[in-house]
């Protein structure tokens, strides 16, 4: 396999920003991840109508704002209007969702790294990602502290033929038999996974033909004790504060 770059100089990346702390996927969420000492948040990027790009998680915009409906039909002068925070406590009511282009703003005045996750269930990969691909274009400045992450492989492999880009990473519940097959396809930097149902065959396995492993979502160290050991790159958690003993350096 191809070398490693080592571009992910830490241990912990915040979840949705850090979803424990502050609403999920807000700029507030960014914040909240950078004041616990996190230096990379993962974000999920939405299509949504006439092309609008948002940080958002779910195919409704029921649980985490004050509107109702189906994500991908809403309209971007409509989710502009919704309060994204006051679901969360009132503590952080008018927040509002966050488009794309104010979530790269926000993460890179905070000098964090980006894990951008391009939503497999948002609409067709020929629409957001070109769309996706556009905006970091003109709105990011450092390819070295960005990764791009899809449960969808046809979405990093766009990623991969329109810009060249090379910090990909495949997202898996149950990593596949021929994930091997799937990262050099694609030149990937890493395997994100779920942690609980990784095993250190699978982690040993990743590790050894060359590739960082991350794993989603811990927010108890004792979980993922053992995964560290198995060769675990870094932890993807709502609660960057319980992992503060590895922020350190
Ligand atoms: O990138 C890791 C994690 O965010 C994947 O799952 O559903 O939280 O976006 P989800
Ligand atoms: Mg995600």
């Amino acid at each position: 396999k191809n070398e490693t770059r080592d571009i992910l100089q830490t241990k912990v990346m915040g979840h949705r920003g850090a979803a424990l702390l502050a609403p999920e996927n807000t700029l507030a969420s960014i914040r909240a991840a950078a004041d616990a000492g996190a230096t990379w948040v993962e974000i999920d990027v939405y299509l949504i109508a006439e092309g609008g790009l948002i940080i958002f998680h779910d195919d409704t915009l029921d649980r985490c704002t004050n509107g109702s409906g189906v994500t991908r039909e809403a309209r971007p002068t409509d989710v502009a209007e919704l309060d994204a925070g006051a679901w969360f406590s009132d503590e952080f009511s008018g927040e509002k969702v966050p488009t794309l282009l104010d979530a790269l703003e926000c993460i890179q005045s905070l000098n964090l790294g980006l894990n951008l996750e391009i939503k497999h269930d948002s609409a067709d990969v020929e629409n957001i990602v070109p769309a996706v691909m556009a905006m970091l274009r003109d709105h990011w400045q450092d390819n070295d502290k960005l990764m791009i992450s899809s449960f969808n492989l046809a979405a990093l492999e766009m990623c991969y033929e329109i810009d060249g880009l090379r910090h990909l990473a495949p997202l898996y519940e149950d990593i596949p038999t021929d994930w091997q097959e799937q990262l050099e396809s694609i030149e990937a930097y890493s395997l994100n996974c779920d942690y609980s149902r990784l095993t250190e065959a699978q982690a040993r396995a990743v590790k050894a033909a060359g590739y960082k492993l991350l794993c989603y979502t811990a927010n108890d160290p004792k979980k993922v004790a053992a995964h560290w050991e198995w060769g675990m790159d870094a932890v993807i958690t709502d609660d960057p504060t319980q992992f503060a003993a590895l922020l350190i350096n």
